[in-house]
């Protein structure tokens, strides 16, 4: 997608090193920052300088390139699979981690002891893994458009754009795939407390795209649904249990329960990378708690052009900071994948999945 009309991916490799754009500095600063070893690149998932479900599984995947570029050939195999460790261990809850990072494990596997091959093996399918992903997410933007010719007026949460994965995104591929074929598509953004993906990520990448939108707090979302102006949810995930429930950032379940209670059809968006047939429900997703500052402080920019964090609430009181939390399938009007729209439902699931 474009920056200032120039084509960029969320992270790549490049050089042994794997790129990403500096999230946390958005949308204050367009950065790019470099990690020139596989714990750089397990460091930068684990605090959120890259985040996002498909844009961590193919940083993982990336990451463990890295390690098998950087592994000795004398202990080769016990490198790679402490740095695979190492990776999987920077973030529990999105299965396209898991995902990205059990790819390229299989790739050098496959190589058997022939390490030179396997070497090169690593990076291929870090970068195949990579580039499927942002194929996919223009796929689920073709599939997921027509719904939003009938329903234009879209309502997300968290950032579930081309930021959150390699391209395009999933939950707002619809909308870039709608807009260029002539559909008025615009979007309602929730800010996404507390690390505020919506109103820093998504209106920004929304912006750079020219797609109208507005960003509300998170506590107005069913005042504008029962107004009657949202059309349709659509939200990403970070991971689709075989029953049809859906992990997504905290919020998402509260918005669904709104949509429900006013008849709005909601919809998650999400390559089959992010389903776990192992994970038999949503009572089986891990769900990150993060550290308590995040509730307790606002990071913004201030008036001279520095970010600052400021406290908000009383310097006595304690917080809890679930990341994500579950939405039932019998919430969910559809999951529209790379492989069609299907029901949240063991049945849909299992037809998609991978
Ligand atoms: O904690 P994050 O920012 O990595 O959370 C991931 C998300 O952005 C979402 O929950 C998103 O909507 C899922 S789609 C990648």
């Amino acid at each position: 997608m474009n920056v200032d009309g120039k084509a960029f991916r969320t992270v790549w490799w490049e050089a042994d090193h794997v790129r990403m754009i500096d999230q946390p500095l958005l949308p204050h600063q367009f950065r790019i920052v470099d990690m020139a070893t596989h714990r750089d690149t397990a460091k930068a998932i684990r605090i959120m300088t890259v985040r996002g479900a498909g844009a961590i599984g193919a940083t993982g995947a990336l990451g463990l390139a890295q390690a098998a570029v950087e592994a000795d050939d004398r202990d080769f195999h016990s490198f790679v699979g402490a740095a695979a460790n190492l990776l999987r261990g920077t973030r529990p809850t999105a299965q396209n981690l898991f995902a990205g990072v059990d790819a390229v494990l299989r790739a050098i596997e496959a190589e058997g002891s022939h390490v030179a091959r396997a070497r090169a093996a690593a990076i291929a399918a870090a970068n195949a893994f990579a580039d499927d992903d942002a194929a996919s997410c223009r796929r689920i933007g073709e599939l997921g458009a027509p719904l939003l010719a009938e329903r234009p007026r879209m309502s997300t949460h968290c950032n579930a754009g081309w930021l959150a994965f390699v391209d395009w995104g999933s939950a707002l591929s619809p909308v870039y795939a709608a807009r260029r074929a002539g559909i008025d598509a615009s979007v309602l953004v929730d800010e996404t407390r507390p690390r505020q993906q919506g109103s820093q990520l998504t209106a920004w990448e929304l912006g750079q795209e020219g797609v109208p939108h507005r960003i509300i707090a998170d506590n107005a979302t069913g005042h504008f649904m029962a107004r009657g102006e949202v059309d349709i949810c659509i939200v990403g995930s970070d991971r689709i249990a075989a029953n049809g429930d859906v992990a997504n950032k905290i919020g998402t379940y509260t918005s669904a329960l709104a949509a429900a209670a006013n008849g709005i059809p909601f919809y998650v968006a999400a390559p089959t990378t992010t389903i776990a047939m192992h994970t038999v429900s949503g009572a089986d997703i891990p769900i990150e708690e993060r550290d308590e500052d995040e509730v307790l402080y606002v990071w913004g920019w201030s008036d001279e052009g520095r970010f600052v964090r400021v406290r908000t609430a009383p310097v006595t009181s304690r917080a809890r900071n679930p990341a994500f939390d579950v939405t039932p399938a019998a919430l969910i009007a559809g999951i529209i994948t790379e492989r069609g729209i299907v029901a949240a439902s063991p049945a849909g699931i299992a037809s998609v999945a991978r």
